[in-house]
């Protein structure tokens, strides 16, 4: 379904090799490209930050969709609107004033994204609908890629798209989507599919070709 779009995650590329990375995957046609910033904090891993993602935009054409794992998350905002960022999605847990970090975000000029751990309720998306232009569904805890898909989220997305309805408001899958999943999330009504392990495994840049078999299959 051409229509949903597939945002590859560069958690999954060579982080010696961004650059030419986001490259590789936006030829193999990939529509946007997903970035995940982890702090070792709000979650168990570190990846990078602000100054990397302003190094990657000028190797990105499309959509820079930042995914921050991040807590307190407020006092960084500006840093990764500076760099470049297009999207900015912070985590509903990520702090007691999920409504005033969405604003800031806005605020800045980038899109303002809220994520949703698989334990979190939709229910407070409720009052945020008009704060925000996408909603991340983690069908996986976040920190680390690869991990197996987490089904009960299923559900969580088909209610998402009925409190939505017909507002402007991307629903984005993150969290081991493969060609198998990919389906169940579409059908419940998510538009994003974020995929990192499903898109660069067999691929490099030197042979970039099974990108674009992976982002196909998806
Ligand atoms: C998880 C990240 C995801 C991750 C997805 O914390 O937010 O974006 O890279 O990786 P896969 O597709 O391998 O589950
Ligand atoms: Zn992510």
């Amino acid at each position: 379904d051409r229509s949903v779009k597939i945002a590859p995650s560069i958690l999954s590329a060579d982080f010696a090799n961004f650059g030419a990375e986001c490259e590789a995957i936006e030829a193999q046609g990939a529509d946007w490209v997903h970035v995940d910033v982890m702090d070792g904090h709000f979650v168990p891993n570190i990846t990078f930050g602000p100054a990397t993602c302003k190094a990657i935009r000028p190797h990105i054409k499309t959509v820079m969709d930042v995914h921050l794992m991040v807590a307190p998350v407020d006092p960084y905002i500006e840093a990764f609107a500076e760099a470049g960022a297009d999207v900015i999605t912070a985590h509903m847990e990520a702090g007691p004033h999920i409504h005033r970090t969405l604003q800031a975000i806005r605020a800045t000029g980038a899109k303002a994204g809220l994520a949703l751990n698989p334990g979190t309720s939709v229910g407070n998306v409720g009052y945020l609908l008009d704060l925000v232009d996408l909603v991340c569904v983690m069908t996986v805890n976040p920190g680390f890629g690869g991990q197996k898909f987490i089904h009960s989220q299923v559900e969580k997305v088909r209610t998402l798209r009925k409190m939505i309805g017909d507002r402007p408001i991307h629903i984005e899958i993150d969290g081991g989507v493969t060609p198998e999943t990919a389906p169940l999330v579409v059908e419940a009504g998510a538009d994003v599919l974020v995929a990192g392990s499903a898109v660069f495994k067999g691929g490099s840049v030197e042979n970039p070709d099974p990108y674009g078999q992976n982002i196909r299959a998806i």
